[in-house]
This record gives C-alpha cells, structure tokens and sequence, in this order.
C-alpha cells in the first residue's frame, strides 16, 4: 500500500489521540478532562506534525485589526505579522500589511504611509499594486480608517494631493484628495489577471499626512458584493451618506471632477427612502444665499441626483437637486441610488464656500 507522508503523519497522530485518549475517556473526573486537554495541546508541540487550520477571519491580539487564521509558518512566508492565536491555539492570527511599494495579494490588507502611525511630510509618490488573491475575485472594498492629505486649494480640483485608483473593469473612480476617514469605496476589478493600483501623491512639506486603508478582496458570487458602479454602498437600514473631504469645519471645500453613484441596499421590507440633510451646499455661495434649487435647468454644474417616485408610481418631484439647502423628502424608486456631480471649476469666484453634503437617509416599510 502507497501512502503519502503526511497520510502516515495523520495516522500515527490518530494513533497517540487513541492511546492517550482512551484510558481518559473512562474516566469521568474535571481532572481527566483536562488531563486530555493538555495532552491534545501537546499534539501541537509534536514538531513533524502540520496542522491546517482554515482561513477564517480573525481578530488581532493587539489592536482588534482583522487577520487570517493560518499556521505560523505560513503566515510568515507570506510576508504576514503573528498577533494573537485562533483556531483553539493551532492557528495564529496573521495580519497583513504593507508600506509604499508592497503588493496586495491577500485577502485583507492593510495599507499604511511608511513610518505609519507616524505621519508623512514628505514629497513622495507612494504606490501600491493590487493582485487577486484567487481568480475569482471580482471587486475590493476599501475602508479607510485613516486617510489625511492635503486638500484642495484655491482651484479646489485636487490639484496637490491625490488619491487615485487605477485598473478598475470600467472607468477608474474619482480622484480624492483631503479628509476622508470613514469613507469607503467599492472597485470592481476587471476580469482575469488585472493589474490594479493605487497611487497616492504628497506633494509638498508642509503638512502631516497618514493613512490606514484596509482592503478586503470580494468573491465573484459574494452577497457581500456591491452593484457594479457603486462607488460607495451603504447596506444598514439607515445611516449617514456623504462627499469626500465633507468636513465641518469652515475652510474645507467639496471636490471638483467628482461623479459618481453611492448605493443603498433595499432591505427586506423596506420600499422607500427618507433623505435629510445635516449640511448641503453644492452650488452658489454657501454662505451668502440659502437658495434651494432643483432641476436640470438650475442644476447643470454641481448637483446630487436621486430618482423621485411617489408610493403609488407617479413622479411630481424633479430629481436633480443643488443650491444651499435641501428639504427632506421619501422616495420609492428602486434601487435606491443618489448619484454625485461636480464640475471642474470649484473656484473661489463661482463656488467659494460649498463643502458637499451630509445626509441621513432612512428606509422606510413597504
Ligand atoms: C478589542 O475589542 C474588544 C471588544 O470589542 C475590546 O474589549 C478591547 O479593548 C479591544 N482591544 C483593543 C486593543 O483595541
Ligand atoms: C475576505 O474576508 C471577508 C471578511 O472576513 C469575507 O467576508 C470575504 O468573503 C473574504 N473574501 C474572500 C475572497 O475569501
């Protein structure tokens, strides 16, 4: 009889369960329990024997980053960080991430600047290349949980730093610049081997950037999948949508050259949606005029567009909506989508003081 070595190595590890296990199992003492216990643990600590422990997710020991469970020896050879322990101990917890330069090739991935968490003053054009764990990953989410640059200025195109992304299946996705943390962003990847990327650009001294992106590679047939074109794709029953670098604080400005569609997922029986707004100012002077403003022919540069429909099917409300102000209103159209444009001119004489928006949108019961 042909056995392979490690069919042998299984059968003899079988053979040392059965003989220390047996005269245990008799007994029925917390201590004998444990006395098995700590025996199985030596098992471990049998060097000939390898262990395969599956790849689930896991949580890092020390700072609750998301890992995958694997042996030690895999974990290292694939260029991953040990932290903590999984599967009862045979596992550990390998979390992966790279600096400037580093490829992607696992599942979850953590991208930070170089000296992270130290900041970034420097001049530098960081990169990182994107490769399917498997083939058959169709899209990446990215989350980023930190992500500082330099914004936009006086033309407030992102005309210093940049965050792009580049190998997309369709057109790449907006360039980014700013205060992003919090937001995220889904990418469809094209099909068979893709050369994806991500570059981002610091382009001067003066400010402190950093960041932490973590990307999570998307099985084909996923229910965690978004739509394709979904840039952003929100699936809770409700929650808070909006542009990138939004920030509060006076002296940010919304992004110019941004177009794009932020999905919500219907949740079973839900039929409708409730936007609101916490801030809008998208068009016109944020600060001089509370002009609310809808339509395609006061709406042309900058405007959300969010497909209207009454409960009954009929439409009496415009779906392009711009200006300084923003009534709250449900819509029924499905699938629930608003999408985001703006021009290339976001300058101090046409748009001075509009920062995007942050909306609430609620669903609502059929
Ligand atoms: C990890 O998460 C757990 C549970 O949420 C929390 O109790 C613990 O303090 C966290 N640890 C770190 C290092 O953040
Ligand atoms: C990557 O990890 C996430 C989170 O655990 C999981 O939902 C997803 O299915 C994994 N992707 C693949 C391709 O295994």
């Amino acid at each position: 009889m042909r056995l392979s070595k490690s069919s042998t190595l299984l059968a003899m590890a079988l053979c040392i369960c059965a003989v220390s296990g047996s005269p245990m199992a008799s007994s029925q003492s917390q201590q004998a329990e444990e006395t098995r216990d700590s025996r199985l643990f030596d098992l471990k600590l049998i060097p000939f024997l390898k262990f395969t422990v599956s790849p689930t997710e896991c949580k890092a020991k020390s700072d609750n980053s998301s890992g995958i469970c694997s042996g030690a020896e895999d974990c290292k050879g694939a260029g991953g960080k040990e932290d903590g322990t999984c599967a009862n101990g045979y596992g550990v917890c390998c979390v992966y991430e790279k600096r400037c330069g580093g490829t992607v090739n696992k599942n979850i991935t953590y991208l930070v600047n170089d000296a992270y968490p130290e900041p970034v003053k420097d001049i530098d054009n960081c990169q990182y290349n994107i490769e399917k764990a498997n083939s058959d990953i169709c899209q990446i989410r990215l989350d980023f949980l930190a992500m500082t640059l330099k914004g936009p200025t006086e033309e407030t195109v992102c005309d210093k730093d940049t965050f792009t992304f580049v190998g997309t299946a369709g057109a790449n996705p907006t360039v980014i610049c700013g205060t992003n943390t919090g937001q995220h962003m889904y990418l469809d990847l094209a099909p068979g081997s893709s050369a994806a990327r991500i570059n981002i650009a610091t382009t001067d001294k003066e400010l402190d950037r950093s960041w932490r992106i973590k990307v999570t590679q998307i099985a084909c047939n996923s229910p965690s999948k978004a739509p394709s074109n979904c840039l952003q794709y929100y699936t809770d029953y409700s929650g808070m949508i909006s542009t990138f670098n939004y920030n509060s604080e006076s002296g940010t400005h919304q992004l110019a050259e941004q177009r794009y569609t932020i999905c919500i997922k219907t949740r079973e029986g839900f039929c409708g949606i409730r936007y609101s707004a916490d801030s809008f100012s998208l068009s016109g002077d944020g600060d001089l005029s509370d002009a609310e403003k809808s339509g395609d022919v006061d709406c042309v540069a900058d405007y959300v567009l969010i497909p209207s429909m009454n409960k009954d099917g009929t439409v009496d409300k415009k779906d392009r909506f711009c200006g300084n102000a923003f009534t709250e209103f449900v819509t029924y159209s499905q699938p629930f989508e608003v999408r985001v444009v703006t021009d290339g001119l976001e300058d101090s004489a046409t748009d001075p003081k509009n920062k995007g928006f942050s909306m609430r949108y609620t669903q609502i019961p059929c």
